[in-house]
């Protein structure tokens, strides 16, 4: 009973949102670089990417959405303006503390993703920047020497600016080879100290927070981006396979559960369309090797419609990944009556308020039953190993007097969510690893806050920039550390 010998126990950051040096080391701008902070209260929508119009004005578009700045504008950093991806939770300069830290802890793996424009600064025109390759081969081999087995993401919202601005980003298939010709780079260079990837991170987001502006080109788009990252995807598969069939390489897929409101059959049927297009559409692309049943009236709902060559269906079949991994923050209710009240917001999502549920300080339902019901629902659909990819609790910490950080709601919020998830794995589950979100206090992706905390490592930064980056244990830190050593039992 309990988990297999071996689980795999960890954290997990990524580039963009813990290294900083944004500018160091020969690495290119990244499309968040040029994302100011936002609060809280406005959330993911008051967070920008700036830009100068060719006459000079300034103009901002909302981040993380396939809009595009007008013909002719720059991207650019305004003045005063406090961009918090520069510096973020300074890992790029700390990470052999960290990394001991993470240790301390009894880590046995460790997820963070590669920033591409480290490796290719200029796309693979430009080619190698070996001082990036070499800044990640220590941050793995470091991995190593405490015995940890690193699951590595590939991309991880960091899109390069120099790619964007030469193929105007994910909606032109050229950035196909371009993140082929990089994974090659990761797999060759590191297949020594890294057997298990992932290619996208939540590679179904963009589908899932829809068309901001309500236009339908927007959601032709948001497909078709993603579709060229699902070959893309497939491909790199391939690769990984054909260098070494040690090489695991998984899918990575936002996980959002979704609950009817009611017991009206119309409820249910729209919880299930939620499920379709907003997981299986990608993962059964995946992990099946071709898109599902449903995907034509799914494009027809969203006007969507292009061709897949028979290059792409093979690749796709060929390149089917080897793991599911997915995030699980929250869960959220749909129904089709109309309703008065407050919606709740969570992970991009926003969904009915769940009468029997609690919120987090950002608004996010906190559900650890539903993470034990998606773990069964994934691996009775998949039927492929399992790996928790991100799970977290993201609230406001504070530095008492002594020094001390107190954490008694994220240790409730883990503890209630691993006892779930002990119990699926009881009854039958294939999973064999889980990373929390954050182990390290880092950047929020939705608001750009650092006060918006997951970490078990308070990192001394707030939201306009101050602090000095110095490192406290929080109490989850220490017991993080028991649940580890007792494989899961001691979750007191
Ligand atoms: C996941 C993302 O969806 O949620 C992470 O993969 C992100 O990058 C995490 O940080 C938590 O979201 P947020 O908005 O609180 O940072």
């Amino acid at each position: 009973m309990g988990f297999k010998e071996g689980f795999l126990w960890g954290g997990s950051i990524s580039a963009a949102q813990v290294e900083g040096g944004w500018n160091e080391g020969g690495k290119s701008p990244v499309l968040v670089d040029y994302a100011t902070a936002g609060y809280a209260e406005k959330g993911r929508r008051h967070r920008f990417i700036t830009y100068r119009n060719a006459d000079g004005t300034n103009g901002e578009v909302p981040m993380l959405v396939t809009a595009e700045i007008p013909d002719g504008a720059e991207y650019v950093l305004r003045e005063n303006v406090h961009y918090p991806n520069h510096d973020a939770a300074d890992f790029y300069h700390r990470y052999k503390e960290d990394i001991a830290l993470f240790a301390e802890m009894g880590f046995t793996t460790f997820n963070t993703s590669i920033s591409w424009a480290r490796v290719f600064p200029d796309g693979m025109e430009g080619g190698v920047n070996w001082e990036g390759v070499e800044f990640y081969r220590d941050v793995f081999q470091e991995c190593r020497r405490y015995g940890m087995d690193p699951v590595i993401t590939l991309y991880k919202y960091d899109e390069p600016l120099c790619l964007k601005k030469k193929y105007g980003g994910w909606i032109n298939r050229a950035m196909i080879d371009e993140f082929v010709e990089f994974a090659w780079v990761c797999f060759t260079e590191y297949g020594d100290l890294v057997n298990k990837w992932m290619t996208f991170n939540e590679i179904n987001i963009e589908i899932m927070i829809g068309s901001m502006s309500g236009e339908e080109e927007e959601m032709q788009r948001k497909f078709l981006a993603a579709h060229h990252q699902i070959v893309a995807a497939a491909r790199a598969v391939k690769l990984a396979h054909s260098i070494s069939s040690e090489q695991k390489v998984g899918c990575m897929i936002a996980g959002i559960c979704t609950y009817p409101l009611t017991p009206d059959p119309e409820d249910i049927l729209a919880a299930q369309k939620i499920f379709q297009k907003k997981f299986c559409y990608c993962a059964d692309a995946m992990i099946r090797g071709k898109y599902p049943g449903f995907t034509n009236r799914i494009w027809k709902e969203n006007n969507v419609f292009f061709d897949i060559s028979e290059e792409d269906r093979n690749d796709m079949l060929e390149g089917v990944a080897d793991f599911l991994g997915f995030s699980y923050y929250n869960s959220n209710c749909v129904t089709t009556h109309p309703q008065e009240g407050d919606t709740v917001e969570g992970n991009l999502i926003r969904g009915e308020k769940n009468p029997y549920l609690q919120e987090s300080d950002w608004g996010w339902t906190i559900d650890a039953k539903g993470f034990k019901y998606f773990l069964h629902i994934l691996n009775d659909r998949y039927q492929v190993p399992l790996f928790v990819a991100e799970n977290g609790l993201g609230a406001y910490d504070r530095v008492e007097e002594d020094g001390s950080v107190h954490d008694p709601y994220r240790i409730e919020y883990l503890r209630d969510h691993i006892s779930c998830m002990k119990e699926a794995v009881e009854e039958g589950v294939d999973l064999f690893g889980y990373t929390t979100w954050g182990p390290l206090d880092l950047v929020s992706a939705s608001t750009g806050q650092m006060d918006k905390r997951y970490g078990f490592i308070y990192v001394d930064k707030n939201d306009i920039g101050e602090g000095d980056f110095c490192r406290i244990k929080k109490d989850s830190f220490y017991w993080y550390q028991k649940v580890i050593g007792s494989n899961g039992e001691c979750l007191k």
